[in-house]
């Protein structure tokens, strides 16, 4: 797999120190307080899992799985939510989270067009949360289809299409332990 990388960008160490500051500083905003975390699946599952063991404050977590890619590499802007609970005839609710009155942080790997967020956080809105809060492990410096307010970024990156550490493409890449650009002509024998 790392051959069809291009470069790599952030290597487990470098995640690893940022993930830190980024808990210190979540840590050290939501202390006295109880959170629900509402994660964005596939993509989020590392940057979730290994945020959330560094803040050591009482807290929820609500997973939510969203489709707006459809296998392809740019998103389509019609975002699908769902609740990740597994129920015994399969499937997901497509209903809001309990965040009434609860300070709610959403979780996602990455923010591309926007049309993601923005959609979860409307959605979570509607729930009447008392704050929300928007932490992604990478945005991309773009112009952007849907403005998104983020609280905690990890990376800034270039428009460029990554892949590893929970994020990828055509559902691989995910178990990269590094996050790198994946090599051009993939993404580009994969559009025609
Ligand atoms: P947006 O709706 O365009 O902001 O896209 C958000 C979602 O698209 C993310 O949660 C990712 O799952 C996926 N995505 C966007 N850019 C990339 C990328 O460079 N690599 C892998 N997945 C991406
Ligand atoms: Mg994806």
């Amino acid at each position: 797999m790392r051959g069809d990388l291009e470069r790599v960008l952030f290597d487990e160490p470098a995640i690893h120190r940022r993930l830190d500051d980024i808990a210190a500083q979540i840590s050290s905003d939501y202390r006295e307080r109880e959170l629900t975390v509402i994660a964005v699946l596939h993509g989020s599952l590392m940057f979730v899992a290994d945020l959330l063991r560094r803040i050591p404050l009482p807290l929820k977590l609500e997973c939510l799985s969203v489709a707006s890619y459809h296998g392809e590499a740019q998103s389509s802007g019609d975002v699908v939510l769902k609740l990740a609970t597994a129920s015994l005839s399969g499937g997901g609710q497509t209903t809001v989270p309990h965040v009434a009155g609860r300070d709610v942080l959403i979780l996602d790997d990455i923010l591309d067009s926007g049309h993601t967020l923005a959609a979860v956080r409307e959605t979570l809105e509607t729930g009447k949360p008392n704050s929300i809060r928007v932490c992604v492990l990478l945005s991309k410096k773009k112009q952007r289809a849907r403005e998104v307010v983020t609280d905690y970024v990890g990376f800034e990156i270039e428009d460029e299409f990554v892949v590893g550490y929970g994020l990828d493409f055509r559902e691989r890449y995910r178990n990269l332990p590094y996050i790198g650009v994946l090599r051009r002509e993939l993404l580009e024998q994969a559009d025609i």
